[in-house]
């Protein structure tokens, strides 16, 4: 297999969505938490089910949807200014440690994103934390109007790049989404950030399962799906050994 392109998820793979946690919890103290986990949960949910009903939106819609319909079911009130603060994270969401590093290792391939994120937010993200001057492309997949998993949304980086899917890795975090990378034909690597033997420790014996634990049972874990990415890896900074070895 010889790699031409390497490209990334963004959010949850390149970018630690539990980062918002911080902004939510100055918002509604005591409720950081609980926020942060029901918003990712149901910003992708809305992605698929928006998918299924041919309804697309843009995800600065969606997140918006997602942000205003956890607000509401834990029974709190915002104002606008409020609510903007939150959704700005998404805009200056903090890389995980090792990326910098492991994309100047990378160089020399093509490199680049491909997320849900709609353009105007992965353009802005990219920019604001220096990501920009490091990769070739951001390929929302706003130009198909259908999220990922869907095989189209796959199809754009050929379409991009001009790189084959058999030259391509695929790097996420998200099981779903490499599974869904996989299925299409792409050579996928997985990033396994909790492991099956934390997240049974985590969930064991425990009367009252905190959200964090939730959020990891339901999204971390690989899916079955009826594919399986093709290398499983804790951390991007595996990358570059794993590349050189393929
Ligand atoms: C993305 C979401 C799925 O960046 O993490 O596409």
């Amino acid at each position: 297999m010889t790699i031409q392109a390497v490209v990334f998820d963004a959010y949850g793979t390149l970018y630690d969505i539990q980062s918002v946690a911080t902004v939510t919890e100055e918002a509604f103290p005591g409720y950081g938490e609980i926020i942060t986990q029901i918003w990712r949960i149901k910003q992708l949910e809305y992605t698929w089910f928006r998918s299924l009903m041919r309804r697309y939106e843009d995800f600065s819609v969606i997140t918006g949807d997602s942000l205003a319909y956890t607000i509401g079911l834990l029974g709190l009130t915002h104002d606008a200014a409020t609510f903007e603060r939150i959704m700005d994270k998404y805009l200056h969401l903090d890389l995980y440690p090792d990326v910098r590093a492991t994309l100047e290792r990378l160089k020399g391939r093509k490199l680049a994103i491909l997320s849900n994120g709609s353009s105007g937010m992965l353009n802005t993200l990219v920019h604001n934390t220096g990501l920009d001057r490091i990769l070739d492309a951001t390929i929302s997949v706003d130009e198909q109007k259908i999220f990922k998993p869907s095989p189209d949304t796959y199809a754009l980086i050929e379409a991009r790049l001009g790189v084959r899917p058999a030259e391509v890795l695929f790097v996420s975090s998200n099981p779903w989404d490499a599974c869904g990378a996989k299925a299409f034909g792409l050579n996928v690597a997985w990033i396994e950030r909790v492991t099956p033997e934390a997240m049974a420790l985590a969930c064991v014996k425990s009367d009252v399962v905190p959200p964090l634990t939730m959020f990891k049972a339901l999204r971390t874990q690989m899916d079955e799906l009826g594919v399986k990415p093709d290398y499983r890896i804790h951390a991007l900074s595996e990358l570059p050994d794993l590349i050189a070895r393929s």
